[in-house]
Formats: structure tokens, sequence, C-alpha cells
């Protein structure tokens, strides 16, 4: 199928790293396409498709509808962050049901959406596809940054962002021959409202300047949806400023 627009949908559009994201490729002329469940702040009100993605069959018809209108996508990424209302209590307190719970939303959810991502790619002739893992997902925490801060990095995140890694892998090979790529972004911690102590104590452990804004990531999702990455395909690149050395 002949290419036309270079529309991008990204799932969790509207967050730290999806507003930034949005902004920035809209302004360098990309068609952009966000489904969360907050209104995207950079986009007009067609644009920003206000959607809960854990709720599986209304979510495939948005996608669908959207899919239905714009015909040819160049990228979808996935920035999504679902979790359950006790997300983030204490690993020595976890119950059964927040276990699964949360593997369901943070890891499950990122099989559905590639599912359907893949097969939309599948009938297109094209595609190209970007998860989200994280620096966690590579490395234990570093409990020592949060002492004395009510901040928390839970078992069920770095269980769910290592398996984002390796399905990626798993999803870049089913999808051989096919012209789809499947990759992933490892992002470092993003600036918000951390308390000072962390935020300090996160910097010692980087290279140069530490948390992240979302806007540093600008450059590599721009990469890699562009053909100057068209051979990287199952990879994770890693974005952290030197954290995980
Ligand atoms: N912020 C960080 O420090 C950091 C670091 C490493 C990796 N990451 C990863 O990057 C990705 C994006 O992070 P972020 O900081 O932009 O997160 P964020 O929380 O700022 O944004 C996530 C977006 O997902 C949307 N969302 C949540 N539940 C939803 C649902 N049920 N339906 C639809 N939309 C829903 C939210 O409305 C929000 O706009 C995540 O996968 C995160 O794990 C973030």
């Amino acid at each position: 199928m002949k290419k036309k627009l270079k529309n991008i949908i990204i799932l969790g559009g509207s967050g730290r790293i999806g507003s930034a994201i949005s902004k920035y490729l809209e302004l360098k002329g990309y068609d952009v396409y966000v489904i969360d469940k907050v209104k995207n702040k950079y986009l007009n009100k067609k644009k920003s498709i206000i959607c809960d993605i854990s709720k599986s069959e209304k979510f495939e018809n948005k996608f669908n509808g959207l899919i239905k209108k714009i015909k040819f996508v160049e990228a979808i990424i996935n920035l999504s962050y679902l979790k359950n209302k006790n997300w983030g209590r204490s690993f020595f307190n976890l119950k059964p049901k927040d276990i699964k719970e949360n593997l369901f939303l943070q890891l499950g959810t990122n099989i559905l959406i590639s599912k359907i991502s893949i097969n939309f790619f599948l009938k297109q002739g094209y595609g190209n596809l970007i998860l989200f893992s994280s620096i966690q997902g590579i490395s234990a925490p570093k409990f020592s940054h949060y002492e004395n801060t009510k901040m928390v990095s839970p078992i069920e995140y770095s269980a769910a962002k290592a398996g984002i890694i390796n399905i990626t892998k798993y999803l870049a090979k089913i999808c051989k021959g096919k012209n789809i790529r499947v990759n992933c972004i490892s992002p470092g911690g993003i600036l918000d409202t951390q308390p000072k102590s962390f935020i300090k104590r996160y910097k010692k452990s980087c290279l140069s300047k530490g948390l992240l804004s979302g806007e540093d990531l600008n450059g590599v999702i721009e990469f890699l949806i562009s053909q100057n990455s068209e051979f990287i395909n199952g990879q994770n690149l890693i974005i952290d400023d030197g954290w995980i050395l």
C-alpha cells in the first residue's frame, strides 16, 4: 500500500512523555492522534480521543474507528501507564489480587495493544510499534535513593518492564518478513515532583543531568519512527544518562 500522511498514534499520549512528544511531532509536521483517558493539551479535540484503555472492547472500537478515518499509520507508540488503586503497596504487604491486576494492567495490556496494532499493520503491509520499558526493567531499583521519602518502586513494575523488553524481541521476530518493526525505549526517571533528596541522590548515579525531562526523549522517538532506523528491530534503547552503569 502506498504511504500517504505520516500519521502517528500515541496511546497514553497525554502524560509527561506523551505531551512532550505529541507537541514535538506535530511541530515537525506529523499528524499525531492520542488515545488516553485524559485530554491532550496540545492537540485539537478531534485528535485527542478519550478512552479507558483497560476496557479492551471499548479501546478496540475507538482504535478501529480512528484507523478507519486516518487509514495509513506510520507508527504506534504505547506510553499508557495503567495501574490499579492499590499500586505502590510495599512488597512485604502485597496481595495476590493486586499482583494479578497490576501485572495484567502493566504487561498484559502491552501484549493486547501489540496484538491489535500488529493485526492492523499486517493488513496495511507496514508497521512500526514502539513500547516503553524503563531502567527498572533492566536493573534492580537503587533503594537507597528512596530512603525517607514516600516514593516506591513496585516489584510488579520491575517484572512488567523486564517483560516488555522481552516481548519486544518476540514481536519483532514473529513479524519476520512482514515489513513491521517493534522496538522498545527504556528511559531513566523523568523529573516531576520528586523530593529534593531523591533528585540529588539520583543525580549522583548519573553522568551529567540526572532526572530527564519528557522532551529529552523526543530525539530517540523521532529516530525510531523514521527510516533512519530502518534496520533497528527488536531492540531496547536505553536513555538514562548512565544511571544503569
Ligand atoms: N516518568 C518516568 O520517570 C518514566 C521512567 C521510565 C519509564 N517510563 C515509562 O514511560 C511510559 C510513560 O511514562 P509517563 O511518565 O509519560 O507516564 P504518565 O503517567 O505521565 O502518562 C501515562 C498516560 O497514560 C494514561 N493512562 C493511564 N491509565 C490509562 C487508561 N486506563 N486508559 C487510557 N490512558 C491511561 C494517563 O492518563 C497518562 O496520560 C510508561 O510506560 C512509564 O513506565 C516513565
